[in-house]
C-alpha cells in the first residue's frame, strides 16, 4: 500500500496528537493527573505522533526510493540490453564493413586488373596507330612527290612534244644530208631554231652572224642554203668547238654558205664608259670583214663565263647589222640574260624587243617597231 503524502500525515498525526492533549486537559483538571504528567503525556503524545509521522515519511521516501531504485535499475537492464544490441549490431557492422572492404579491394584488385591488361592493349594499339599514321603521312609525302613528279613529266612531256614539232618542222624543211648532233642543252632547241630558220625563209638576210657555234651553225647553214644567197659566220672562242663545227660543215657539205671564226675571249671594253670594268668576248679583229648582217644570232659566250658576258653582242654588231635586222637572243630565260636586256634597251632607246615562248626563252630585238 503506498504511504500517503507527508502532508495529510502531518495534519493526520497533528489532529491525533492536538486530541490526545485537549483529552488530558480534563484529566489533569480533574486531578487524575498531575499537570506535571500530563505535560509529560501531551510531550510524549506529540513525539510519539511526530515519531510516527517521520516514520511514515521515511518509508515513503524509502518506498520511492525503491521504486527509482527498481526504475534505475529497469533502465539500466534496458540499457545493458540495448548496449548489448548496440555492441551486437556494431559487431554485426564491422563484419559487414570488412566484407564489404575485402569486396571492394577485390573489385578494385579485378578492375586494375582488367585495366592493366587494356592499358597494355591500348598501348599496344596507340603503337599500332602511331605506326600506321607515320605511314599514311609516308604516303602522303610519296603522294606530294609523286604530283610533283607527275607536273614535272608533264610539264617535261609538253616541253618534248614541242620541241619535236619544232624539229619535225626544220627537218622536214631542210632534210639534212648526214647525221646531227643532239639539239637542246648545250645545244639550241629546236623551237629557237625553228623561228630563226623561219625568219631566213621569209626576209634572206644576206648574212647570218652567230655568236657561240655547233649544231646551230649547221642548221643555219641549211637555211641559208636552201633560201639561196645567204653566209653563215659563227664566232667561236673555243679551238676544239671551232674544229667540231668546221668539221660538221664539211660532212654536211655546207663550207659554201658556213664559216667558223675563231676568237677567243679578250677584255671588251664599253665605249660609252671606258672606266667601266671590262667583258670577255670575242675578239674584235674577227669582225673586222663583215659584211651587213640580216640577222645575229647570240648563244656564246657560255654564261658561266661572267654573267654580262653577252653584254657586248649588240654594241659590237649594232653597226653591222642592216636596218631590218634582227638580234636573237638565246637563254632569255635567265637573269643575267634579262638585265642584260633591259641594258640594250636603256642604252639602245631605237631598239624594241619581243619575247618569244621558247624552251630557254628567246628575246627578238630589232629597230623601230
Ligand atoms: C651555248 S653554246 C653554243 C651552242 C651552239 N649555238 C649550238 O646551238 O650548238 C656556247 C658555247 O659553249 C661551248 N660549248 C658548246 N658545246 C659545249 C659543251 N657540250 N660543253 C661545254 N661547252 C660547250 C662552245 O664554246 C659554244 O660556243
Amino acid at each position: 500500500m503506498r504511504t500517503p503524502p507527508p502532508r495529510l500525515l502531518l495534519a493526520a498525526s497533528a489532529a491525533v496528537a492536538g486530541t490526545a492533549v485537549l483529552a488530558l486537559v480534563p484529566l489533569s483538571a480533574s486531578g487524575l493527573l498531575e499537570p506535571l504528567q500530563a505535560v509529560q503525556l501531551a510531550v510524549s503524545i506529540v513525539t510519539l505522533a511526530l515519531a510516527a509521522v517521520l516514520v511514515l515519511y521515511v518509508r515513503r521516501t524509502d518506498g520511492k526510493a525503491q521504486r527509482v531504485d527498481n526504475r534505475v535499475k529497469r533502465q539500466e537492464a534496458a540499457l545493458s540490453r540495448a548496449g548489448s544490441d548496440l555492441a551486437r549490431v556494431a559487431a554485426a557492422l564491422d563484419g559487414l564493413a570488412a566484407r564489404l572492404d575485402e569486396n571492394a579491394r577485390g573489385h578494385v584488385r579485378e578492375v586494375l586488373t582488367v585495366l592493366g591488361e587494356d592499358r597494355m592493349e591500348l598501348a599496344a594499339q596507340s603503337d599500332r596507330l602511331a605506326e600506321l599514321a607515320a605511314a599514311v603521312s609516308g604516303l602522303d609525302t610519296a603522294g606530294r612527290e609523286i604530283r610533283t613528279g607527275l607536273a614535272t613529266l608533264t610539264s617535261a612531256t609538253r616541253q618534248n612534244y614541242s620541241q619535236l614539232e619544232a624539229l619535225v618542222d626544220v627537218r622536214s624543211l631542210l632534210q639534212p644530208r648526214a647525221p646531227l648532233p643532239p639539239l637542246r642543252g648545250w645545244a639550241a632547241s629546236p623551237d629557237v631554231l625553228r623561228l630563226l630558220i623561219e625568219r631566213i625563209a621569209t626576209t634572206h638576210p644576206k648574212t647570218i652572224l652567230e655568236c657561240g657555234s655547233g649544231s646551230s651553225t649547221i642548221w643555219l647553214a641549211y637555211a641559208a642554203q636552201r633560201f639561196a644567197g645567204n653566209h653563215v659566220i659563227a664566232l667561236e672562242h673555243d679551238e676544239r668547238f671551232a674544229e667540231a663545227t668546221q668539221a660538221l660543215i664539211l660532212a654536211h657539205g655546207l663550207q659554201d654558205v658556213a664559216e667558223v671564226r675563231l676568237a677567243p675571249l679578250t677584255d671588251w671594253h664599253p665605249a660609252a664608259d671606258p672606266d667601266e670594268e671590262s667583258i670577255p668576248w670575242y675578239a674584235t679583229r674577227a669582225l673586222s670583214d663583215l659584211p651587213e648582217i640580216g640577222l645575229v644570232f647570240v648563244d656564246g659566250p657560255p654564261g658561266a663565263t661572267a654573267p654580262a658576258v653577252r653584254y657586248p653582242a649588240v654594241p659590237a654588231l649594232l653597226p653591222y647589222c642592216s636596218a631590218d635586222a634582227w638580234i636573237v637572243l638565246d637563254d632569255a630565260d635567265r637573269p643575267a640574260e634579262k638585265a642584260i636586256v633591259e641594258r640594250w634597251l636603256a642604252e639602245y632607246p631605237e631598239l624594241t624587243a619581243v619575247s618569244h615562248k621558247a624552251e630557254k626563252g628567246a628575246v627578238v630585238l630589232r629597230r623601230g617597231h
